[in-house]
Parts: C-alpha cells; sequence; structure tokens
C-alpha cells in the first residue's frame, strides 16, 4: 500500500503518478479523512506565534508535531501556546537536527534569525521535509541561489514567508493593474516606518543557562554573548540579521516587483545611515534605494527610528502607471486618477492588520499557509515560489551592499549579479564558522 509520505510527495512534486484534479478526494479516501500534514516550527519567539495562528486556522489539514527553540524559555512558553490554541501537546526539541530525524515530520517552518534561513531550509529539504521559511530566505544572495538549487535537487517545496503574495485583494488588483488599470505601470514606490529605540551598546555578560548560545550561532563566526542581541535585536547585527529592507521592505518591494512585472534591475543605488541614535546598529535607520529598468523603477524607503507616515500609512507601495495610481497595503487598496484624485476605495472588513500585530497575524498569513498546504497536499501552485520570493530579497541584499560601499551596482538582468565589481561581487557570501560551510 502507498505510504502517507509517498503520497504526499507524489502531489507536491506533481509530475508523474497521480491526476492533481482527483487528488483532493483520492487523499482523503486513501489516507483518512483525518489525516494531516504534519509540522515542525522552528524558532518560537515572535513570528512564530503567527505560525501557530495560521496552522490553527488550517487545522483540518495539519498538526503541529514538533517545536523548536535554542531557549528553554521560549520553547516552554511556546509549548504551552501549543497547548491552549490547539489542544494538544507537541513534541520539543532544542536541537533542529534530532527533530529532523522524525519520519512522521511533513513540513517545516523556519522563524529563527536570518543566520539560519537557509541552512535550516537546505538541512529541511535534504532531511525530506517541505519547506516555509520567513522572509528573508537567505542571509546573502549567495545563499539565496543555492536555497532554489537546493529545492530543485531534492524536489520538496519551499514557500517564503511574503504572505500578502495571497492576500486575495492584492492579487485582485495587481491583475487589475496587469490588465491595463492604469495604463502603462512604471513606477512602484515602497516605504516602511517604524519608531525604534536604541539598542544600546551591549555589554558582555554570562550566557542565560536557557539559552543554547553555540546552536543559536550555528554557521555565524563565534561570538562572546552580548546583552543586547537575542532575542529580536539580532536583526540590527550584520552577523546575524539584514537590516530593516530584508525585515520588512522585503513585504513591499515584493508588491512593487510584482505589479510592475519585473525581476532584476539593471542598477541599484541607495543612501542613507544610522542618524537617530548612536549605539550598536549596525545598518541605517534611514535609507532611500532605488532600483531602476529599462522605462521602469521602484523606490524603496525604510524609516526605522522615524515614525512619520506615509500616505497616512506605516507600511505600504504605491503603483503610478500613465493614466493614474494605485496606493496598496494590507488592508486594501485605493485607485487615484492621472490628477490624483481618488476613484475606488477597498479596504479589508475595515479592519487593519498593518499594526494590529507585531507578529504579524492576519488573515493573510493564514491563507499563505492554506497555500503552502494545498501545495503539499494537492499540488496547488504556490504564491510564494522560492524562485520569486528570493528575486526581491537579492534585490534588497544588493541595496545594503550598495549602501555599504556608497555606490552603484549595476547588475545582470538574468542572474541578478553585480557586474565589474569585484568588491559588491564578494559581498554576495559570508563567512561560516568552520565545520558549517553550507553545502547542497
Ligand atoms: N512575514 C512576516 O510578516 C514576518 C513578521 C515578523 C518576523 N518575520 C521573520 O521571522 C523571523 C523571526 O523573527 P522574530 O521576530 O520572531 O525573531 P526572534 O528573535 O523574536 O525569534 C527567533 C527565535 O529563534 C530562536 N533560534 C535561534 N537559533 C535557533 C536554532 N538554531 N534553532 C531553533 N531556534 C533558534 C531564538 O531562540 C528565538 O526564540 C525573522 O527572519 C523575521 O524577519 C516575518
Amino acid at each position: 500500500m502507498i505510504s502517507r509520505r509517498q503520497f504526499l510527495d507524489t502531489l507536491a512534486v506533481g509530475t508523474a503518478g497521480l491526476a492533481v484534479a482527483s487528488s483532493a478526494k483520492s487523499y482523503a479516501q486513501i489516507l483518512g479523512a483525518n489525516d494531516r500534514v504534519n509540522f515542525a516550527v522552528i524558532g518560537l519567539n515572535g513570528r512564530a506565534y503567527a505560525h501557530l495562528s495560521a496552522l490553527k486556522a488550517n487545522a483540518a489539514k495539519s498538526r503541529v508535531t514538533h517545536i523548536v527553540d535554542v531557549d528553554s524559555r521560549i520553547l516552554n512558553r511556546y509549548a504551552a501556546a501549543v497547548q491552549k490554541e490547539l489542544g494538544y501537546s507537541a513534541t520539543t526539541d532544542k536541537d533542529f537536527r534530532k527533530m529532523l530525524e522524525a519520519k512522521d515530520v511533513d513540513a517545516i517552518t523556519v522563524a529563527t534569525p536570518e543566520h539560519w534561513h537557509t541552512p535550516m531550509a537546505v538541512a529541511g529539504l535534504q532531511a525530506g521535509k517541505h519547506v516555509y521559511v520567513e522572509k528573508p530566505c537567505s542571509h546573502n544572495p549567495h545563499e539565496g541561489e543555492l536555497l532554489v538549487a537546493a529545492r530543485d535537487k531534492y524536489g520538496k517545496l519551499v514557500q517564503m514567508g511574503s504572505q500578502q503574495r495571497s492576500s486575495p485583494h492584492t492579487i485582485a488588483v495587481i491583475k487589475r493593474i496587469h490588465e491595463g488599470l492604469i495604463g502603462r505601470a512604471y513606477y512602484g514606490r515602497a516605504w516602511y516606518v517604524n519608531n525604534r529605540k536604541s539598542i544600546g551598546v551591549g555589554k558582555v555578560v554570562p550566557v542565560p543557562a536557557e539559552l543554547d548560545w553555540e546552536l543559536w550561532q550555528g554557521p555565524a563566526p563565534r561570538r562572546p554573548y552580548k546583552d543586547n542581541v537575542h532575542p529580536y535585536n539580532w536583526h540590527w547585527f550584520k552577523l546575524y540579521g539584514t537590516g530593516e529592507s530584508l525585515n520588512n521592505g522585503t513585504h513591499e518591494v515584493d508588491v512593487c516587483r510584482w505589479a510592475l512585472g519585473v525581476d532584476y534591475p539593471k542598477t541599484v543605488t541607495a543612501s542613507g545611515g544610522r542618524y537617530q541614535f548612536t549605539d550598536d546598529w549596525q545598518f541605517y535607520d534611514t535609507l532611500n534605494t532605488s532600483f531602476e529598468y529599462d522605462g521602469k523603477m521602484i523606490s524603496w524607503e525604510g524609516k526605522s527610528c522615524q515614525a512619520m507616515r506615509v500616505y497616512d500609512r506605516e507600511r505600504g507601495s504605491v503603483i503610478m502607471g500613465t493614466d493614474g495610481s494605485v496606493l496598496i497595503d494590507r488592508d486594501g487598496f485605493e485607485v487615484y486618477n492621472q490628477a490624483g484624485k481618488k476613484v475606488e476605495e477597498y479596504r479589508v472588513n475595515s479592519v487593519k492588520t498593518s499594526s494590529a500585530d507585531l507578529t504579524g497575524r492576519d488573515s493573510m498569513t493564514d491563507l499563505h499557509f492554506a497555500n503552502f498546504i494545498a501545495g503539499i497536499q494537492t499540488g496547488e501552485k504556490l504564491h510564494a515560489p522560492i524562485e520569486v520570493g528570493n528575486i526581491s530579497v537579492t534585490m534588497l541584499q544588493l541595496s545594503n551592499i550598495a549602501w555599504e560601499l556608497n555606490h552603484e551596482l549595476k547588475l545582470d538582468q538574468k542572474t541578478g549579479h553585480v557586474l565589474n565589481d569585484p568588491k559588491a561581487s564578494a559581498m554576495r557570501f559570508r563567512e561560516y564558522e568552520k565545520g558549517w560551510e553550507l553545502k547542497i
């Protein structure tokens, strides 16, 4: 008899064997209505709570069998949340490699710091699991390419956590833009603002007894433990994080890229700095980036510590064309004519989602998980397959490189590789702790 795992694999890869159209029915017949995709959630402090909500929303088709974190305080808190929200307990692990040995895990979700995203996603693929990896899918452009290649090599699904790709109103209005709603769309403006506090100057302190700092660092070169890195503030340290551009620009630039129907730009320029505070923060808090194409462009403005809103919104994208503009955010969209007059407005249930919850719990994420699960169970096309997500991620990593080098980058538009610029090309890679080099 066909095993549950073989059955899911046949559907997900969608090549030989079963016809996708009849797959949902066959699935229920072969495996019984109770069968679900078994998930392991890795990295449990913040965003993982949105994963839990999404898996709860998709409880008829999924089950959380394993949860993993290197900090037992965070692990225990999440274990209690699983019990409360789902009404059953999950196996807890500190080391994700142990969890990967479990045959009953079908899919992993990765919500760790970013120096772990590609290494964990690749390890998951190598262990035969499907992967939902948070944005950004990688720490640097080279890793993004490796992850796409690993997906192809191991034949499992990889969805990136750019959940706006599953937002129904965004899908609908972008389709209308593609059909000519604002004429020829040529300019996408993306922004994000926040009022983040200073992270101060960290002190070297003893590693908390509950934390496995060795495994937290994993592929990153070893450093003493400081009191202002874990959790969350690793975002602002280059060994682990990728700055606001990847933390939030990834979402809105991705929407612009999708609306304009473009991939890699011809050039990237970026300027800005750490202007609000003087502290350990290693990126800009104020940044402007331009991505130029033939006849089109995307701009990205990120402000981490100055929350003056743009179009009265903390985040969003405006797509401008020859006949008008469309403002798109997580709560809806507005259409303007060429004279700048609003001619249409749509809001999702009049509920604000963009600022409602810092972990980003929302219906888009529920739908993004539903799409991932349907991809596994019935071969449904993913909304943010890794090769699509990776282009937006790489563009913002290139913005970081352009900012750091303080000069324009010229790109090969097919590959996203920097042309004739050895310094920038060298920054496509990172240094690994010895023994943790990434191979696929
Ligand atoms: N899609 C979205 O809208 C969205 C929203 C928020 C965050 N995110 C992304 O989610 C990721 C996590 O962000 P966060 O704010 O939850 O960070 P966080 O620091 O609050 O949580 C990360 C957790 O990962 C754990 N961890 C570190 N190394 C680990 C390892 N080797 N094994 C298991 N656990 C490990 C840490 O102990 C911590 O609990 C980031 O990449 C972020 O960009 C996405």
